[in-house]
């Protein structure tokens, strides 16, 4: 009786947890954005930081941003497009805490990556310039376990 009681429990807990990531990282993560993104007073830096430090670890990535003008990423169009992908960050670790509705999310956004052809590698370049960025914009609380885990797997989804 005490281990269907503690099976019981333990499934409760493991319904809980995303696909994404663990409740306690998902937490983490949703509160050192909102520290960084939803109270930054310049997004527009923020965004431009995460794609400069990318291009800097992995510099061909900046060819499959042509039709936005990745070759230039002081321009407009590219600046605009930046932006569009932290909000569409945003939504992602909005929704870490709502199962159904981040798979939903998740499955939009490789939807829109498909045909780009983006090699699944760029996902860990990707984490990797949020962990040398964040760190700057929310310093020493930044969990880089929490992060490593929570936008690995979306990134990994996303490109899949
Ligand atoms: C958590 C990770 C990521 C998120 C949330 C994300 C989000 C997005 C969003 C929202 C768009 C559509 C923007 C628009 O409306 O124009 C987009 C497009 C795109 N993303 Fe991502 N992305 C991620 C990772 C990556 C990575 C790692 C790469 C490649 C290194 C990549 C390459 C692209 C490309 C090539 C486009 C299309 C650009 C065009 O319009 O030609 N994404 N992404």
């Amino acid at each position: 009786m005490k281990s269907l009681l503690i099976a019981v429990l333990l499934g409760a807990v493991y319904a809980m947890a995303s696909e994404v990531c663990q409740d306690l990282h998902a937490i983490k993560v949703q509160t050192q954005w909102k520290d960084a993104y939803g109270e930054s007073s310049d997004r527009v830096a923020l965004a431009q930081a995460v794609y400069r430090t990318l291009f800097k670890l992995a510099p061909e990535s900046a060819a499959f941003f042509h039709r936005v003008n990745g070759e230039h990423p002081d321009s407009s169009e590219f600046v605009a497009f930046s932006l569009r992908v932290l909000n569409g960050l945003d939504i992602v670790i909005t929704l870490l805490d709502q199962k159904e509705a981040l798979h939903a999310q998740l499955e939009h956004l490789h939807h829109q990556h498909i045909d780009r052809h983006v090699p699944p590698k760029y996902a860990a370049a990707f984490v990797e310039s949020l962990h040398h960025v964040l760190p700057a914009v929310i310093g020493h609380c930044y969990d880089e376990v929490a992060w490593t885990k929570c936008l690995g797997n979306i990134a990994k989804k996303i490109l899949a």
